[in-house]
């Protein structure tokens, strides 16, 4: 049998990371986990249940009680939390807004983490996984790490142009740079660990990103 595939891809918001993912999981017939899925899926769940965000014992209660089911399917995304289908609302500006109340706190994250090695050890074939700590805290034997980095102007063009339009200029610079701030206090996303490769996608294509990340994984391999 082939060995597995692993390559671990982090980023910010905007960088092009969970479209580069699934295409590269998709060209390398690998699993594909969206690792920032579960943690809007926890804030889903404790904005369900009427938690007070600031509330971090009740943060951590909800997220540990969390009962979280996610496709690995590049090309069938969805997400389930405690039964309920969830895949559309986790990209609600809400959502965005309140989910830096589980991704700050310590206890979130080590049980998301043990959650996501599992996942990404499902699919004997192998993982694309992208995040913000995939390459340094939840996979650091990753053979691929790559860390993916855009101007800030770049990246709230893109995050822009897939909420096509539907948030303000003001929502949109809370969405991608206010919570990278919040986010990059625990982990950090903007410098490439040792061993990580650095990828500037500010003047790439897509197409172009996603053949430089398969290029470097058929290298490594
Ligand atoms: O990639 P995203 O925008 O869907 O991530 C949602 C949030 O979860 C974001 O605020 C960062 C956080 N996150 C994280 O802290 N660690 C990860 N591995 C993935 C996401």
């Amino acid at each position: 049998m082939p060995h597995r595939q692993v390559i671990a891809i982090d980023g910010p918001s905007g960088s092009g990371k969970s479209s580069t993912a699934r295409a590269v999981a998709r060209a390398l017939g690998l699993s594909y986990l969206d690792t920032g899925a579960m943690y809007r899926a926890v804030a889903v769940a404790f904005l369900d249940a009427g938690v007070d965000p600031s509330d971090v014992e009740q943060v951590i209660a909800a997220t540990t009680g969390a009962d979280i089911d996610i496709s690995l399917d590049p090309d069938d995304r969805w997400v389930r939390v405690n039964g309920r289908d969830v895949t559309d609302e986790i990209r609600e500006p809400r959502v965005a807004q309140h989910v830096s109340a589980v991704s700050t706190v310590p206890e979130c994250r080590a049980d998301l983490v043990r959650r996501q090695r599992i996942l990404m050890d499902r699919d004997p074939r192998g993982c694309v996984a992208e995040g913000r700590d995939v390459t340094t805290v939840i996979y650091p034997d990753a053979p691929v790490r790559i860390l993916l980095t855009a101007s800030p102007q770049a990246r709230l063009e893109r995050r822009g142009g897939e909420l096509g339009g539907r948030v303000s200029g003001e929502q949109l610079r809370d969405q991608v740079l206010r919570r990278d701030a919040d986010d990059s206090t625990l982990v950090d996303f903007t410098h490439a660990a040792d061993g990580v490769h650095l990828l500037d996608t500010t003047h790439l294509s897509l197409d172009e990103v996603v053949l430089a990340v398969v290029a470097l994984a058929k290298e490594i391999s």
